[in-house]
C-alpha cells in the first residue's frame, strides 16, 4: 500500500466523541516509551504526524488521524507509566478499556512491545486481557535495531513461550524498527488486507 495522505483529524476523551466509525479503524498501543508515536511516523512516512518524545507519556489521548482517506490510525497513551498517579491510571484504564471494547470500526489493535526486554508483566497482563475480550489484536515488536539478530529470535520466542502457557493459539507478530524502516511493507500489507473485510 501507497501512503499517499495522511492527516491528524482530532483528540478525544471518550470513545464516544471519536470521528464517525464509517473505515476501518487501526489502533497502536503499548507501554509508554515502547515507540508507538515513532512507528507511527514511520508508516505514514511522515516525520513528525504523531509526536514523539523521549519523555514517557506524552500521548495522552485518544489521537486519530486520516490516511488516504480510506482508514483511521490511532495513537493511544501508553500504559505503565510509573509517574502517573492513581487517580490518572483509574482514567486512563476506563477511557482506553471502553475505546477498545465498544469502537465498531476497530479492526485491529497493535500490541507494540519492546523488543528488548523479557516479556513484561503488564504487558502479558494486557495481551491476556485482549484474548478474554475477544479484541482483534497483533504483536509488534519495537525498537530491533538496538539488539542483535540472535537476541531478536530469543526474544520473540521467549515471548511465544510465555502466550503458549495461556493461549492455544499465537496472534500474529511483526518485527519492526522505526529507526530502520523495518517492517514498514509487512504492516502496511496487512492492514490493506484487513481493510478488505470491512463492512459498513
Ligand atoms: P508515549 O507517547 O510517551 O507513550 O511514547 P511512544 O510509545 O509514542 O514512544 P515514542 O515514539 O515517542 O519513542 C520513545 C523513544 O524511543 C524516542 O526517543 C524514540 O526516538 C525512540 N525510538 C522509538 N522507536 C525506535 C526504534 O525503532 N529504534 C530506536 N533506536 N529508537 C526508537
Ligand atoms: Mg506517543
Amino acid at each position: 500500500m501507497n501512503i499517499t495522505e495522511a492527516e491528524f483529524l482530532a483528540s478525544n476523551t471518550t470513545y464516544e466523541k471519536c470521528p464517525k466509525p464509517n473505515l476501518p479503524e487501526y489502533a497502536f498501543i503499548g507501554r509508554s516509551n515502547v515507540g508507538k508515536s515513532s512507528l507511527i511516523n514511520m508508516l505514514t512516512n511522515r516525520k513528525s504526524l504523531a509526536k514523539t518524545s523521549s519523555t514517557p507519556g506524552k500521548t495522552q489521548l485518544i489521537n486519530h488521524f486520516i490516511i488516504n482517506e480510506k482508514w483511521y490510525l490511532v495513537d493511544l497513551p501508553g500504559y505503565g507509566f510509573a509517574k502517573a498517579s492513581k487517580d490518572n491510571k483509574a482514567a486512563w484504564d476506563k477511557m482506553i478499556r471502553d475505546y477498545l471494547e465498544k469502537r465498531m470500526n476497530l479492526m485491529t489493535v497493535f500490541i507494540l512491545i519492546d523488543i528488548r526486554h523479557e516479556p513484561q508483566k503488564v504487558d502479558v497482563k494486557f495481551i491476556n486481557w485482549m484474548g478474554e475480550k475477544e479484541i482483534s489484536f497483533v504483536i509488534v515488536f519495537t525498537k530491533s535495531d538496538k539488539i542483535g539478530k540472535q537476541l531478536v529470535a530469543s526474544s520473540v520466542a521467549a515471548y511465544k513461550k510465555e502466550l503458549l502457557q495461556t493461549w492455544d493459539q499465537l496472534p500474529t507478530f511483526f518485527i519492526t524498527s522505526a529507526e530502520k524502516n523495518i517492517g514498514r511493507d509487512e504492516i502496511l500489507d496487512y492492514i490493506e488486507k484487513v481493510n478488505k473485510e470491512f463492512k459498513k
